[in-house]
């Protein structure tokens, strides 16, 4: 098969690997339809993801058809549609007992491109089928379906409900990149009083705004002056972090009322500074967390019945062997204006036409 190989800090390349098998019983062999990069890879690509190492196929994101199983995985079989989760779970162990498959200590947690081989490829092969992957139904389509594998349970469990946003809150979202939107989105669930992003480019504060923000500003125009106007100097009942920067943390810890609540998403690969000399008498709550997944069932019943719309998210389409593309377009958001590549279609077919952008709409 083809596949898309980590070559070691600053390089990949979609080349030939072997075809996976089925290792453990519970194993399946899932056939790559639908896949898509996260800013994850990026970091994994630069180097500062030091235990994926190289030769390791990476993508933690797919959507594809089952085509073999272990003699134990029982929930699904060879031809079903599926999405593959970007944290496996072993079930067992005390986290997975607790729905906290991120913390998973039985060989689940983020595997997938990180400590095994991924998503990237034509094949892959996913451990405990079982509870990693999701049967899904005819109602889903595949480039809709493969933005539930890590963005929208990320933004939703570590940003929402963490951030335990209700009704008539006024929310702040900093960074509007894929997570902060699918944040933007998932906070309209609980009827917020307003949502404001907060973002340096342009593309992604009116991509806030086509996700449902009520107000949008740049991060070097006055975001804290913005809330505490909007907020009669009293800051925002819910404040995330969806950059992974020290500056956008500390600034969030500034946003925030007292008694209200930061939720940090962001990966952080610098020390961040805790401000205690200032937070220690305001009441605040500050979470992280690394996604469970845990909600994914409840975000795939949503997307068949129609109602979270994500298609928006998705801006530039290729076919799988399209990969190095892609991995450029993503690379250069900015300029491209890139906010979700995904890839599938034809098998081992070069399409040379310029890629497919897929006009946003609300
Ligand atoms: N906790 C988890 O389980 C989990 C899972 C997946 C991703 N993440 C992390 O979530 C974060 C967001 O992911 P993403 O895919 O949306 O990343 P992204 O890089 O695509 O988006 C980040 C956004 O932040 C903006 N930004 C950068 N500097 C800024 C600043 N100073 N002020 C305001 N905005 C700024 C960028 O313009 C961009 O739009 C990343 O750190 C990612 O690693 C966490
Ligand atoms: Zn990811
Ligand atoms: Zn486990």
């Amino acid at each position: 098969m083809k596949a898309l190989v980590f070559q070691g800090p600053g390089e990949v390349a979609w080349q030939d690997a072997p075809d996976p098998d089925v290792q453990d019983a519970t194993d399946a062999i899932v056939r790559v339809d639908a896949v898509t990069l996260c800013g994850t890879d990026l970091h994994i690509v630069k180097g500062h993801v030091p235990d994926v190492e190289p030769g390791r196929i990476l993508g933690h994101e797919a959507v594809g058809t089952v085509v073999e199983t272990g003699a134990d995985v029982r929930t699904v079989r060879p031809g079903d549609r599926v999405l593959i989760s970007c944290v496996s779970s072993c079930g067992r162990c005390r986290f997975c007992r607790e729905r906290r498959y991120g913390q998973c200590r039985g060989g689940g947690g983020w595997v997938l491109g990180h400590l095994i081989d991924g998503t990237q490829a034509e094949y892959v092969r996913v451990p405990f089928a079982d509870l990693s992957v999701h049967p899904l139904s005819n109602a889903v389509d595949s480039f809709d379906a493969v933005l539930l594998a890590d963005i929208f349970p990320t933004a939703y469990e570590v940003g929402v409900l963490n951030g335990r946003v209700r009704p008539g809150d006024t929310v702040v979202v900093v960074g509007a990149g894929p997570i902060g939107l699918a944040a933007i989105r998932t906070a309209r669930l609980y009827s917020p009083g307003r949502i404001i992003a907060v973002d340096l480019a342009t593309s992604r504060l009116e991509a806030a705004s086509r996700m449902g923000a009520d107000a949008v500003v740049g991060a070097d125009d006055g975001p804290e002056e913005l809330v505490a106007e909007l907020t009669d100097g009293l800051g925002a009942d819910v404040v995330m972090e969806a950059v992974g920067a020290p500056e956008t943390f500390e600034m969030c810890t500034r946003m925030v009322r007292p008694g209200g609540r930061v939720a940090n998403i962001g990966v952080h690969g610098r020390p961040v500074a805790l401000h205690l000399e200032d937070l220690w008498i305001k009441d605040v709550t500050i979470t992280t967390g690394l996604v469970d997944t845990c909600s994914t069932p409840m975000l795939l019943s949503m997307m068949t019945a129609g109602r979270l719309p994500t298609a928006d998210l998705v801006t530039h389409r290729f076919a799988l062997g399209q990969m190095e593309e892609a991995y450029d377009v993503f690379g250069r958001a900015a300029e491209t204006g890139s906010i979700k590549v995904a890839l599938g279609g034809p098998r081992h077919t070069e399409v040379t036409a310029a890629p497919l952008r897929v006009g946003a709409s609300a």
